[in-house]
């Protein structure tokens, strides 16, 4: 039986470290509200003039094929997760197969935000198991830095957000029992306005009769001053009501991927929880009964970085030698859609 196993991991964030106290220069908020709600010490930001969700990409593509023991040029389909795309259109799947010197392989871009790593990495799977492709890059990659209100405004959600990426090379496996067992993906449509970028969109919520515009006023629609002047460019997030659905989406889709495999919390060497908030994580390890060594963290010194924080969670873990070969590791996201996703793997 071919599963698809990762066999190269990388990570990049950028230098620049934005402490909470650093936030307080822009709004009104502190270091002890952001470390008690959400576990948050700090965050990178991406270097102003260089980097970009692509570029950062490309460096921990980079680690991630040097680690798999092949070259870009081996690599035979790129999947890139993001919600902070350097374009609107095209996607950055097509830029890292520009910037990585590729040769002209299909390029697939996710919009699945938190989710969106867990949900890459299944497309991947499939496409693996069925034999067309051989190594498959998975990227999870945000600039979350460039698109946030930093006034007090906009406090809730600029906060929680950080830069960063992260890479992974799938390749086929005929070991049994080893790579990804399963994946789970999920999403209810619902709630998609109370975690959302609503501009620049073609919907038409916000402004009222369509019918009384001209030609050229619906043109300006879709990115207008008004937009702007309003604050409507940027995240809108009820965190509380996404707090409420994460807490219970989590542990569910969880329980789903080990059900699917006759397995048990127990039985969980790692659990690479999306890093959405401290305290999100901290409940579902309750609820499931994991022990501290059975769980990675690290928001407090990235925030969330979206779709890259399950990679690069995944990624650091491996590096401190916390998950070794054989071991069971089990993925899970939740977020903006919403959308939810869990991928049980055998190191
Ligand atoms: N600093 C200081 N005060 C703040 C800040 C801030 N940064 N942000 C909000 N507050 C204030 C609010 O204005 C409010 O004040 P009020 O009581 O006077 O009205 C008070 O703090 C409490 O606000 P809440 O929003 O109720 O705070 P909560 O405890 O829920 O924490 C948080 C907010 C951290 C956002 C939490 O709700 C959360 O983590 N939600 C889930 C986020 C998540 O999982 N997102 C999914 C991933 S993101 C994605 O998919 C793109």
């Amino acid at each position: 039986m071919i599963r698809s196993r990762i066999t190269g991991i990388g990570m990049y964030v950028p230098n620049n470290v934005v402490t909470n106290n650093d936030l307080t220069k822009y709004m009104d908020t502190s270091d002890e509200w952001i470390q008690e709600r959400t576990g948050i010490k700090e965050r990178r930001y991406a270097d102003r003039t260089g980097e970009t969700t692509t570029t950062m990409a490309v460096e921990a593509a980079k680690i991630a094929i040097e680690r798999a023991g092949i070259t870009p040029q081996d690599i035979d389909f790129i999947i890139f997760a993001t919600l902070s795309p350097d374009y609107y259109f095209p996607g950055c799947g097509v830029l890292v197969q520009r910037a990585m010197k590729m040769k002209e392989i299909g390029a697939l871009d996710i919009r699945n935000q938190c989710s969106g790593f867990v949900y890459a990495l299944s497309v991947g799977d499939q496409f693996i198991r069925t034999g067309m492709y051989k190594n498959i890059l998975v990227i999870g990659s945000e600039k979350h830095s460039f698109g946030l209100d930093f006034s007090t405004r906009g406090r809730n959600v600029a906060v929680i957000f950080g830069d960063g990426a992260g890479a992974v090379v799938l390749q086929p496996t005929e070991k049994e029992g080893q790579g990804i067992l399963s994946t789970h993906l999920h999403s209810d449509g619902e709630s998609a306005e109370i975690l959302a970028m609503y501009n620049p969109g073609t919907h038409a919520n916000h402004w009222g009769n369509y019918a009384s515009f001209d030609e050229a006023e619906i043109g300006q629609m879709f990115m207008s001053h008004a937009m702007i002047d309003t604050a409507q460019n940027f995240p809108f997030m009820d965190g509380p009501s996404v707090f409420k659905k994460a807490v219970v989406k989590f542990p569910e889709v969880i329980m789903e991927a080990l059900e699917a495999n006759g397995l048990q919390p127990a039985d969980i060497n790692m659990l690479i929880p999306h890093q959405a908030n401290l305290r999100i994580a901290q409940f579902v390890q309750q609820k499931l009964g994991l022990s501290d060594d059975q769980v990675y963290n690290n928001i407090q010194q990235y925030g969330n970085t979206t779709a890259a924080s399950v990679p690069i969670a995944l990624c650091e873990a491996w590096e401190k030698g916390k998950i070794r070969e054989g071991d069971l590791v089990c993925l899970a996201a939740f977020g903006s859609g919403f959308t939810w996703a869990s991928a049980l793997l055998r190191w």
